[in-house]
């Protein structure tokens, strides 16, 4: 399962990047207005910056909802470098955006994902990853989870090629779900990556190794 870190912050992307364990980034118009990325310049120096410091995908989402304006933004934000993969939100004309960069060699990232048909008309249209949401489906009381078991299944059973990324991930143990129902990519904030390294038997057992070595 690939690593994605879930944050347009530079200083969190190189923390997740100097473990080793990387694989790419996710952002969204939310993630970098937190940053305080404003203006066309700024933002294509942002995603410039970001490749150059991660050696995989990296997420830069479109702002507009009609077909045209999806495909120019995506052209412009593909020709910031090579491993950018342009988000698409599904919606119809996002779809149908979808099927066009598919067709001209640009990959792309269907997100707000909610449902598996939503998921299969995405892997249709030729997205390379579908992102359903998990944390914001289980705010609404139903389990995310689910949801990415279902996508698993119904992927593997039509021998779509497209990619299942868990996103809005939420602790550690979204990480863990998702990897064992079989998401080929999590994106998730550093925080619960880093979760993943924390148990107090470790700490415990680290404790007494180190008291004991002093007696070797
Ligand atoms: C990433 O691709 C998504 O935009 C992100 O994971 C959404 O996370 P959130 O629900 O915490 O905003």
């Amino acid at each position: 399962m690939k690593f994605f870190i879930d944050t347009a912050n530079l200083s969190q992307i190189k923390e997740a990047n100097e473990l080793g364990i990387l694989d790419g980034v996710t952002t969204n118009p939310s993630l970098m207005a937190k940053e305080g990325i404003r203006g066309q310049e700024a933002i294509n120096q942002h995603y410039k910056t970001i490749c150059e410091m991660v050696d995989g995908d990296i997420s830069a989402e479109v702002i507009a909802t009609d077909f045209n304006g999806i495909v120019e933004e995506g052209k412009k934000l593909a020709a910031i470098h090579p491993n950018i993969v342009v988000k698409v939100p599904m919606i119809k004309d996002g779809v149908k955006a979808i099927k066009w960069f598919s067709d001209n060699g640009i990959r792309t990232n269907c997100t707000l994902i909610f449902s598996a048909g939503q998921a299969i008309l995405a892997a249709k249209a030729g997205a390379a990853y579908v992102s359903p949401f998990i944390g914001r489906i289980d705010d609404t009381g139903w389990d995310g989870m689910i949801l990415i078991e279902q996508i698993a299944n119904i992927f593997a059973i039509q021998g779509y090629k497209t990619e299942i990324l868990a996103a809005s991930i939420r602790s550690s143990n979204h990480i863990v779900k998702a990897a064992e129902l079989g998401a080929d990519v999590i994106t998730s904030p550093l925080e619960s990556i880093l979760g993943l390294l924390k148990h107090p038997l470790t700490d415990i057992g680290l404790a007494k190794f180190l008291e004991d070595a002093k007696k070797m």
